[in-house]
């Protein structure tokens, strides 16, 4: 019984690390998609613009799909109308997008 329970425990904990990696490769690393102009400012701007619409829509899968083929992708251009963003912030929101991705 002893030996099941280590056992369930270690398969647990191994999944648990299995998915921090997964989050932290998804949220902290730059993304191998990006193949434009190198420009970390940029690339939190538009990603923290994903969290908040991830934050916003309740769906922990918005985050992947906002980010999906570096931020040119219908769920960013979505998120920029959900938030509601004046014009001029749309813009330079794109114009990062341009930058990473070119
Ligand atoms: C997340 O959304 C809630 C309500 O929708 C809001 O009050 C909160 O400030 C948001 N947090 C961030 C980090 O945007
Ligand atoms: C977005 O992707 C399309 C093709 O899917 C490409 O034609 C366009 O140049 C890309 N836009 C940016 C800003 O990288």
């Amino acid at each position: 019984m002893i030996a099941l329970r280590m056992m369930v425990l270690a398969v647990v904990g191994a999944l648990l690390m299995t998915q921090a990696h997964a989050l932290l490769a998804e949220r902290d690393v730059y993304p191998s998609e990006c193949q434009g102009s190198f420009s970390v400012p940029a690339l939190k701007a538009v990603n923290d613009l994903c969290l908040q619409c991830e934050n916003e829509t309740r769906d922990r899968t918005t985050l992947g799909k906002c980010k999906a083929n570096c931020f040119n992708n219908s769920i960013f251009a979505g998120c920029l109308d959900l938030l509601q963003l004046p014009e001029s912030e749309k813009a330079t929101y794109i114009k990062h997008v341009r930058l990473l991705g070119k």
